[in-house]
């Protein structure tokens, strides 16, 4: 015998009870996003690497490190999509969306792929369910956009959840801060732990999440980039927290919120759930109001955001949906009835019934066994000296004609 091949690391099916869950998620998703005025989109599953490269923000890990890339015969380079929102923004450019009334809204469910270690809640191959509103910089769209989340992981039962809000204000501001901070860092090096110490250059920010005793208690006085931010961003952020405070959603500030991807201005949340393991994060997301500028278009404001499925149903409790119920099993008793079976079968379901019949020839009492466990409504069993018609719900049982078993089904006995 050969060697099994295996899933790839980091990826997997997803099996019964899993894709039923997925399934019931999708339609919580897709009504609580459509009646706030999200239109599905679906994008290429790979797109220009520098699409990413652009949009991403070259620096980060999931552009360095975790892209999944090939060439063409022509030399140009794709990636298998690490994200949404930059594909998005390009549909958007390329579909002339500007024009539409403004902001755009579309939703997503789709898979992403990014070459990270894998672990509990975290894959190679994952999906993610997003919203991105483009084109208005109005701050109740962020305030909207944000509880359309909330609103998913309550729908979901989602436990232990918590929103983190923040604001990064413009990349101006950033860069201005950042020299700051460095400064700030370089005053206390003694203080620090060596590995802080040697980030000061390249990332001073990580210095905010050390574990380190002595680090943590120098930051407790270092600047804070949400008291350096410029007046129409603090306005911006005032704004979308009075919104959600009207709509009743707690949330904690956090002003040193730092998100994976470069594309973030202004607003920036993540939630968390505690009954998630070290990858707490089950969404996040943010403005992006330079992303579209970024890969080429004019200056045009987005904000969205992007929650692993894994993420939701691992810390969901809303019940999975159950698998359609059976309204008719039908079964023969001798095998010359098989086509009428399949036919009854057949035309039951095109009526918009659920229907099954035997596939695998079955005996008669292992067809039976097989409506039991399908749960079937009614059983229909075709033989030589006709039909007969039986209620499950009920055990009631009678003898038909087999025109007559739909009406039966749908209506009850005649
Ligand atoms: P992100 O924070 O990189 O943002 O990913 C969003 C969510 O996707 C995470 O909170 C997590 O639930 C899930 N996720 C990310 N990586 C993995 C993984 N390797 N395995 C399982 N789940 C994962 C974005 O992707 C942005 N595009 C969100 C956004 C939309 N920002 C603005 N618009």
């Amino acid at each position: 015998m050969s060697a099994r091949i295996q899933a790839p690391r980091g990826t997997s099916d997803v099996l019964e009870e899993a894709a039923l869950a997925r399934t019931h998620l999708e339609g919580v998703a897709r009504d609580i996003l459509e009646r706030a005025g999200y239109h599905r989109i679906e994008t290429p599953t790979f797109e220009a690497t520098e699409l990413f490269a652009r949009g991403v923000g070259e620096s980060t890990d999931v552009v360095q490190k975790e892209m999944y890339t090939f060439a063409e015969a022509d030399g140009t380079s794709y990636a298998l999509r690490p994200e949404g929102t930059a594909p998005i923004c390009r549909a958007y450019l390329e579909h002339g969306m500007h024009k539409l009334p403004q902001p755009v809204k579309l939703w997503y469910l789709s898979s992403f792929f990014r070459r990270e270690r894998p672990q509990k809640g975290r894959y190679r191959q994952f999906w993610q369910v997003g919203a991105e509103a483009i084109g208005s910089d109005d701050p109740a769209v962020d305030a909207e956009a944000i509880l359309l989340l909330a609103e998913l992981y309550e729908a979901m039962g989602c436990r232990g959840v918590r929103l983190r809000l923040g604001s990064l204000g413009s990349p101006e501001t950033r860069r201005a801060y950042r020299v700051q901070l460095q400064a700030f860092l370089r005053a206390h090096a003694d203080a620090l732990a060596p590995e802080v110490v040697a980030r000061i250059d390249l990332n001073p920010l990580r210095a905010f999440d050390a574990d380190h005793p002595g680090t943590r208690r120098v930051m407790q006085d270092a600047p804070r980039l949400l008291d350096a931010l410029a007046d129409d961003d603090r306005e911006h952020f005032a704004a979308v927290r009075a919104l959600l405070d009207a709509a009743g959603l707690a949330y904690e500030i956090d002003p040193t919120l730092v998100r994976g991807l470069d594309y973030y201005t202004r607003t920036v949340f993540e939630f968390t759930s505690d009954a998630l393991g070290a990858q707490s994060g089950i969404g996040g997301g943010g403005r992006y109001d330079g992303l579209i500028e970024q890969i080429g278009g004019p200056a045009t404001p987005g904000i969205g955001w992007a929650s692993g499925i894994e993420r939701i149903l691992m810390t969901a409790t809303a019940a999975p949906a159950a698998a359609p119920p059976v309204d008719l099993f039908v079964a023969y008793a001798t095998p010359s009835r098989r086509a009428s079976a399949f036919r009854l079968a057949a035309d039951v379901r095109r009526a918009g019934h659920a229907a099954r019949v035997e596939l695998g020839g079955r005996s008669l009492k292992g067809q039976l066994r097989q409506a039991d466990r399908a749960g079937a409504r009614f059983v229909a069993i075709l033989g030589d000296e006709g039909t007969s018609l039986k209620d499950m719900e009920t055990g009631e049982q009678r003898t038909v004609e087999a025109a007559t078993v739909m009406h039966h089904i749908t209506h009850g006995w005649l």
